[in-house]
C-alpha cells in the first residue's frame, strides 16, 4: 500500500519518493527512481536497511521476538502442527483442511523416491566427502533428470518441481549419511511420515525391521518446522537472486545450499556444538566469554547473535523445551547441556551481550538436540538444508510468480584504478 512521500534532499536538491506501507513492520521508501533522477546509488553492503522483494510469507519482528509464517506464531505452529501441514502453509498460503492436507502428504509421498541413475552419483564422491558437498552435487544433477517440469513459466511446473524438491530432499540427506557410512542405500517406506520414512532411511538397515520412535519423530518433525522458513535471509536471498536469471529450481536451490552451509548461517549449527565441546565443563565458560568479547581474537560465540533478532530467538525457546521433551523419553542427559544452560546465563548477564543485544539463535541448542538423536555434526547443516527446502521454493514461486520480477543485478561503489593503457610485459 503506497502511503506518505518521502522527501530526500540530494545534492541541494529535493526528490519525493513514495513510502510503501506492509501489512505489519517498517516502512519501505521506494527508490526505484533514485538513480534516474539522481544519478547516485544507494550503498548498503549487507542489505541492512534495504528490502529487495515483497513477500507475503514469513515475517519477523527482530527487536518483540516474533516469527510468523502467513501470519502464524512459530511457537503455535511447533505446538500444534506438523511439518507437512506447515509445508503445505507456506507453499499455499492457508493452512489446509483434512482432505487438502492427505491430498498433499500423499502427493508428496509419490515423489519421494529417487531415479536409480541420480543414485549412482554418490559413488563419484569421496567416502570422507562433507555430505553439504554431496547435498550440493545431487540436488543440483536433479536438474539433469526432469526436464518436464522446468518451464518455470508454467504453474504446474513449478508446482510439481516445488513438490519433487520437498520430497526427495529426506531420500538424498539420507543417502549422503549412508554413503559416508558404507552402508546400503535405504528406499523410502510411504507407509511412513514425512520425518518418520526420514528417521528410517538415516538409522535403519535393509537387514532389519526399523520402528521409529515416536518421541524422536515428534521432535524431529518440529526441528522441520522451526527451520522451514525465515524471511529473506543469505540462502533464500541466494535462491531468489539465482532464480531470478530464470535458472530452474533444482539449480536455485543448490544454490541456497551452498551458502546456507557457511558457518555464519546454517553451519553454525555444527559450530555451536563443536564450540560446547571445546569448552567441555562450566567453570572454562568465563575464559571463552572473554574471548568472544576481545577484538582481537576471532572467536565468538556460535550460536549466539542473529542479524534480525535482538531478542531471544523465538526458535531457540521452542528448541530448549524441546530438548528437554527428547532428553526426559529417552532418560538420557548430556554434560554439554548444563555447559550451555551456563554459558547462556553467563552471557545473558555480561554487558558486552546486554549492550549489543546478544541472545541464543536456533543454533545453540539444536546441535545438542541432534547429537542426542543419533546424527553426526557433519549432518546438521544437511537437516537444515532438507527442512528450509520448503521455504526456498515457495519463496521462489512468489518471486517467480510475480509480474513485477525483475532480474536482480545490485550496484556497487567502484574503488579500482580510472582507464589506462595496456603496458606491454617487456615495459611493466
Ligand atoms: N559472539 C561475540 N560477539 C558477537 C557475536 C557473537 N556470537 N555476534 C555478534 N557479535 C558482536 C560483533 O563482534 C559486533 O561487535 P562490534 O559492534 O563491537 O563490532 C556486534 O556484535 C554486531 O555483530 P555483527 O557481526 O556486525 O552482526 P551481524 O548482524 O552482521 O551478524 C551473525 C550476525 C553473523 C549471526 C553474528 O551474530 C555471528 O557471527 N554469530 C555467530 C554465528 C551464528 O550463530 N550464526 C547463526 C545465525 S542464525 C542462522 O543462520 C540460522
Amino acid at each position: 500500500m503506497v502511503g506518505d512521500q518521502s522527501k530526500l534532499s540530494i545534492y541541494g536538491k529535493d526528490f519525493d519518493y513514495s513510502v510503501i506501507k506492509g501489512t505489519v513492520g517498517p516502512d519501505v521508501i521506494d527508490i526505484r527512481k533514485l538513480y534516474g533522477q539522481t544519478g547516485a546509488f544507494t550503498f548498503d553492503p549487507g542489505f541492512t536497511s534495504t528490502a529487495a522483494c515483497e513477500s507475503a510469507l514469513t515475517y519477523i519482528d527482530g527487536d518483540e521476538g516474533v516469527l510468523l509464517h502467513r501470519g502464524y506464531p512459530i511457537g503455535q505452529l511447533a505446538e500444534n502442527s506438523n511439518y507437512m501441514e506447515t509445508c503445505y502453509l507456506l507453499l499455499n498460503g492457508e493452512l489446509p483442511s483434512a482432505a487438502e492436507l492427505k491430498d498433499f502428504s500423499w502427493t508428496i509421498s509419490r515423489h519421494t523416491m529417487l531415479h536409480e541413475q541420480l543414485m549412482s552419483f554418490y559413488s563419484g564422491f569421496r567416502r570422507d566427502a562433507h555430505p553439504m558437498a554431496i547435498m550440493c552435487g545431487v540436488v543440483g544433477a536433479l536438474s539433469a533428470f526432469y526436464h518436464d517440469s522446468t518451464d518455470i513459466a508454467d504453474p504446474d511446473h513449478r508446482r510439481i518441481s516445488s513438490h519433487r524438491l520437498v520430497a526427495k530432499m529426506p531420500t538424498i540427506a539420507a543417502a549422503a549419511y549412508k554413503y559416508s557410512l558404507g552402508q546400503p542405500f535405504m528406499y523410502p517406506d510411504n507407509k511412513l511420515s514425512y520425518t518418520g520414512n526420514f528417521l528410517r532411511m538415516t538409522f535403519g538397515v535393509p537387514a532389519e525391521e526399523y520402528e521409529v520412535n515416536p518421541v524422536i519423530e515428534k521432535a524431529m518433525d518440529r526441528i522441520f518446522i522451526l527451520h522451514a522458513d525465515h524471511e529473506q535471509n543469505a540462502s533464500t536471498s541466494t535462491v531468489r537472486l539465482a532464480g531470478s536469471s530464470g535458472a530452474n529450481p533444482f539449480a536455485c536451490i543448490a544454490a541456497g545450499i551452498a551458502c546456507l552451509w557457511g558457518p555464519a548461517h546454517g553451519g553454525a549449527n555444527e559450530a555451536a556444538l563443536n564450540m560446547l565441546r571445546e569448552i567441555g565443563t562450566p567453570d572454562k565458560i568465563p575464559h571463552y566469554i572473554e574471548r568472544a568479547k576481545d577484538k582481537n581474537d576471532p572467536f565468538r560465540l556460535m550460536g549466539f547473535g542473529h542479524r534480525v533478532y535482538k531478542n531471544y530467538d523465538p526458535r531457540a525457546t521452542v528448541m530448549q523445551q524441546t530438548l528437554r521433551e527428547v532428553f526426559a523419553a529417552m532418560k538420557v542427559t548430556d554434560p554439554l547441556f548444563d555447559t550451555a544452560l551456563k554459558l547462556e546465563e553467563l552471557a545473558l548477564s555480561d554487558p558486552y551481550f546486554i549492550e549489543k543485544k546478544l541472545f541464543p539463535n536456533v543454533d545453540f541448542y539444536s546441535g545438542i538436540i541432534l547429537s542426542a538423536i543419533g546424527f553426526p555434526t557433519t549432518m546438521f547443516t544437511v537437516l537444515f538444508a532438507l527442512a528450509r527446502t520448503v521455504g526456498w521454493v515457495a519463496q521462489w514461486n512468489e518471486m517467480i510468480s510475480d509480474p513485477a520480477q525483475k532480474i536482480g543485478r545490485p550496484r556497487q561503489l567502484y574503488t579500482g584504478p580510472t582507464e589506462r593503457d595496456y603496458v606491454a610485459i617487456d615495459k611493466r
